[in-house]
């Protein structure tokens, strides 16, 4: 596996893959790398002959008071995980070669970045979109794998990828999840043995509106009352828990189309979940087991 942490040599590899041939796949991430993590690369590689993925903890999508400087890093353990998973090309920068100097223009998400997470973290999606921009520039994959984990996050990578003609194909990866239901994110990390079962109030919390949807109900007041039902346990506290559309819009009938999205807080850590209706969480990937 090659290791790059300058943006011109990762920009000089994919262009001499490229002029073989060679399809790109990309999977951008912030390391701390998880079984969710791998499997975007296996569908990478399932649709390109070269995969890269990055690792750079990205400062511009963080909020003054949350975890930049806490959030997890293994650089070694992620390195022996990726490259045991077939990924060909490592990229580390660090956030002086990203970020040379202070970036003063950065990508408007648009309104589909205002409700639900941009609602609570104000700029990150700007953050967000911002560092995949450049990471698209730097890398020019065919295609970018990206988790439903983050569903407001994969939407709007897919609108900014259509709207400003990046040219390249943005792959969906369903939710990959413990058995007992909680999907894998690395700030899971952060979780006690006890935080780590009140957690699974939010998978539990959505597999509850599910299964009322599929007995009948298709008023989201009375979805969403269930869900925030389900959502109150010690240790958890609500943020949101919401039904829309692919774009983000609170739906008037919730249909099999309707993604619930929830974020909670679990002791200091945020969590978010969802799913979409007519799949369910159970159509989600475990990460052990048949
Ligand atoms: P990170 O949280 O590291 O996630 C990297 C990718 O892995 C994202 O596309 C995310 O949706 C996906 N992912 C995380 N947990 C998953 C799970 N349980 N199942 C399936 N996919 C999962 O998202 C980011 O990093 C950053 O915002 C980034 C896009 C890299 C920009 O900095």
């Amino acid at each position: 596996m090659h290791e790059l942490t300058s943006p011109q040599d990762m920009h000089a590899w994919s262009r001499a893959e490229r002029s073989r041939g060679r399809r790109i796949g990309f999977v951008p991430t912030m390391g701390f790398l998880h079984e969710g993590h791998l499997q975007l690369v296996d569908r990478a590689r399932q649709r390109a002959d070269r995969v890269v993925l990055s690792s750079f903890v990205n400062p511009l999508q963080f909020g003054p008071r949350e975890d930049f400087a806490s959030y997890p890093r293994d650089l070694a353990r992620d390195r022996s995980l990726a490259a045991q998973r077939g990924v060909d090309c490592l990229f580390t920068p660090e956030v002086q070669a990203m970020y040379p100097t202070e970036p003063l223009v950065r990508i408007a998400p648009g309104p589909m970045a205002e409700p639900l997470e941009g609602a609570t973290r104000p700029g990150h999606f700007a953050g967000v979109l911002t560092v995949v921009a450049k990471l698209f520039h730097i890398v020019e994959p065919d295609i970018a794998v990206f988790g439903r984990k983050d569903f407001q996050q994969a939407m709007l990578v897919s609108r900014m990828a259509a709207d400003l003609d990046f040219g390249l194909e943005i792959d969906i990866a369903p939710t990959v999840r413990e058995l007992d239901g909680l999907a894998l994110s690395s700030r899971n990390s952060y979780l006690n043995a006890d935080q780590r079962r009140a957690a699974l109030a939010l998978s539990r919390a959505l597999r509850a509106v599910e299964q009322t949807w599929r007995a009948g109900e298709a008023d989201p007041a009375a979805l969403q009352r269930r869900g925030m039902e389900v959502l109150k346990a010690p240790e958890v506290s609500a943020e949101y828990l919401a039904l829309v559309d692919e774009e983000l819009r609170p739906v008037a009938r919730a249909d099999a189309r309707t993604v619930v999205l929830v974020a909670a807080r679990v002791g200091p850590t945020r969590l978010i979940d969802n799913v979409v209706l007519g799949e369910g969480v159970a159509s989600d990937v475990p990460v052990r087991g048949s």
